[in-house]
């Protein structure tokens, strides 16, 4: 205990330059992830250095909020399309009129509420979400937080003979048992099948060039090549490994934020802890690429 104690933590961030800013600010959370935008309306057309810089400070904190942001739909989806080609999602039920808009909706009768496990959303396509833009309508008085983890950080942090074991491994990441009957409280009906992929255990992020896990418990369901019990084994380490508090940080809502996050290097978990009151809004999910 004493030793550890000297040491330090097992994990020390190591925070890169970053160019300044100068259309937008940018408040980091914490120095591992997270960072609060301000000086712009999303509501009104941005200039080509604030959709640049909202990009690098998307690369630079993984994930990034924005308070009271009072859009409509159209400038939600507008926004997203800012970043890529938007996705409709394979199960979730969407504002009526945008299938491209996916519905955030929590209240006394439901049974559940979306992303209460650890996961990178649809992580079952082939071409996984490059990121999420969610948009938080209504928020319940206490509670409703969003908690998210870096991966390469978590990456960083392993032993290099566990980074070595990883090495060159796949992992299934599968649809069916987090979307079959999800969402029959909403009237939606079942498809014949959901999506299921392979992807690497460690991807590598296609703009920073940095080294991430991509495993996670709500999707991850075997790693290709070894034993079962030993991919069972190894997926739980990794998984509560991922979950250390030195990776996170949590992001308190008010009506009107909007998160932004990296779908190929940071984690998300939503809390669903202010059951009987209700939390609402809706998230754009912006097309990404296969993994390697
Ligand atoms: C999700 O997109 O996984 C839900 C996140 C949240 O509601 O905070």
């Amino acid at each position: 205990m004493r030793e550890a104690m000297r040491r330090g933590p097992r994990y020390k961030h190591e925070a890169s330059e970053s160019l300044p800013y100068e259309t937008i600010t940018v408040d980091k959370l914490t120095p591992v992830i997270g960072a609060e935008i301000g000086g712009v309306d999303l509501g009104r057309p941005l200039s080509n250095q604030q959709q640049d810089e909202i990009h690098r400070a998307l690369a630079d904190n993984l994930v990034i909020f924005f308070r009271d942001q009072s859009i409509t739909s159209e400038q939600h989806l507008a926004f997203g399309r800012l970043f890529g080609e938007l996705m409709i999602h394979p199960a979730a039920p969407h504002i009526e009129g945008h299938p491209e808009l996916l519905k955030i909706y929590a209240d006394k009768d439901s049974p559940r509420a979306n992303g209460e496990s650890w996961h990178s959303d649809v992580s079952c396509e082939p071409e996984p979400p490059m990121g999420s833009i969610l948009h938080i309508k209504q928020c319940p008085p206490k509670g409703g937080d969003t908690l998210f983890a870096n991966m390469y950080a978590a990456y960083e942090a392993l032993s290099d003979r566990m980074k070595a074991y990883l090495e060159g491994l796949h992992a299934v990441h599968d649809g069916e048992h987090v979307y079959r009957g999800t969402y029959a409280n909403f009237g939606v009906k079942d498809k014949p099948d959901y999506p299921r992929a392979e992807h690497p255990v460690v991807r590598t992020h296609p703009v920073t060039g940095k080294k991430g896990l991509f495993v996670n418990r709500g999707f991850t369901t075997r790693i290709h090549g070894i034993p079962l019990d030993e991919s069972d084994a190894i997926l739980g380490y990794l998984f509560d490994h991922m979950a250390n508090p030195l990776f996170q940080c949590r992001f308190r809502w008010q009506p009107n934020s909007i998160a932004f996050w990296d779908n190929r290097c940071a984690q998300h978990r939503a809390m669903w802890d202010y059951w009987p009151h209700t939390r609402s809004g809706a998230r754009v999910t912006v097309k990404g690429e296969r993994p390697v």
